[in-house]
């Protein structure tokens, strides 16, 4: 089998409102945005073979592949176990990787590896089955029992809109971003969600959800018959971003910018105090940010525990940072 060289790209995201609710099928608010994992190569009968600028070495197997965790070096794993999952759909691949999304910052270079890796290896699945491929890739790959917002974010990216994701429906509504307001993201620690907290909240929030059924559905009057108030503060912080990101959302397409910042520092308050995810950096980076002219609101974004906070300001404020747009959803290029 022989093709001119092929070109796929994926865009990274960032969460502008509702982290950590995504895996008890909530809402999440965020957009895909103009930092980009690309793969440049061509198609092999069944040989993967990679090399990423960003990695002093390269990976290399034969398809099919059953044990994707295993692969070396361990980057090479977000690769492998999209191919387990494309199964006998996967071509080979060879090629390259460029990516200018930071690495361990929480905006979503492991979802970007897997949907542009799927790409190269011949998915045509819908953005909505593409993004559940990745999604159980990077469980079988590194363990990590991720929700469903990032694959679908970058599989679903539409320029100039975040994305109003119902993470149990799997419907998406666009929201158009306001003209005269800039999200700029500001990086604050490298951190890996797989020796981070995470597991540890998604399998509290199933322990709420044993006691009050679906925190989805769940309202804050209903949590006080969860005894262990750890777990009580875990759900309070979901049941409170669902209906947060709600208000946002609508608060967006009124132009109500003032109230919709109000709302992400509320999200950031707790996410740190209810939630647990967020770090003294960050904190005192939100703090300082929100005290800036200019500046509507501002939060961790993504998984926490490090990585970046978001901020929403003023087109016109003066805000250190990495300035994002809105962009579209992975795809073939050139
Ligand atoms: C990580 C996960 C997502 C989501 C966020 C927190 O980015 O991959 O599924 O849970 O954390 O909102």
């Amino acid at each position: 089998m022989s093709e001119g060289p092929l070109s796929y790209q994926s865009p990274g995201r960032v969460n502008l409102i509702g982290d950590h609710t995504d895996y008890t099928g909530g809402l999440v608010l965020p957009m895909a945005i103009n930092r980009y994992t690309k793969i440049t190569g061509t198609r092999t009968p069944s040989t993967i073979r990679l090399r990423s600028q960003n990695e002093p070495e390269p990976v290399e197997f034969e398809l099919p592949i059953s044990s994707p965790e295993k692969i070396s070096p361990s980057w090479g794993r977000y690769v492998a176990g999209v191919a387990a999952e494309m199964r006998s759909h996967a071509h080979g691949f060879d090629g390259e990787i460029s990516c200018t999304i930071p690495i361990g910052a929480g905006l979503s270079s492991s979802a970007a590896l897997e949907v542009a890796t799927a790409l190269a290896l011949g998915d045509t699945s819908t953005s909505v089955e593409r993004a559940k491929l990745c999604q159980r890739a990077e469980f079988l790959s590194v363990g990590v029992p991720c929700g469903i917002m990032d694959q679908l974010t970058v599989t679903s990216g539409i320029r100039d809109h975040a994305l109003l994701i119902d993470c149990h429906e799997l419907t998406i509504s666009p929201v158009q971003l306001p003209t005269d307001v800039k999200v700029v993201v500001q990086f604050i620690a490298e951190r890996k969600l797989t020796s981070s907290g995470y597991s540890e909240r998604v399998a509290q929030c199933n322990s709420a959800e044993q006691i009050v059924g679906p925190l989805r559905l769940a309202d804050l009057s209903s949590l006080a018959s969860i005894s262990d108030l750890t777990v009580r503060r875990r759900a309070r912080h979901v049941v409170s971003e669902n209906q947060r990101v709600r208000e946002f959302a609508a608060m967006l397409r009124t132009g109500d910018i003032k109230s919709a910042g109000k709302l992400m520092t509320e999200s950031h308050n707790s996410l740190d105090h209810d939630f647990e995810t967020s770090t003294p950096q960050m904190n005192s980076a939100v703090e300082s940010a929100v005290a800036q002219p200019g500046v509507f609101g501002a939060r961790m974004t993504g998984g926490g525990f490090g990585g970046c906070i978001v901020i929403l300001a003023d087109a016109a404020a003066k805000v250190d940072g990495w300035q994002v747009r809105a962009v579209d959803a992975a795809s073939q290029i050139d």
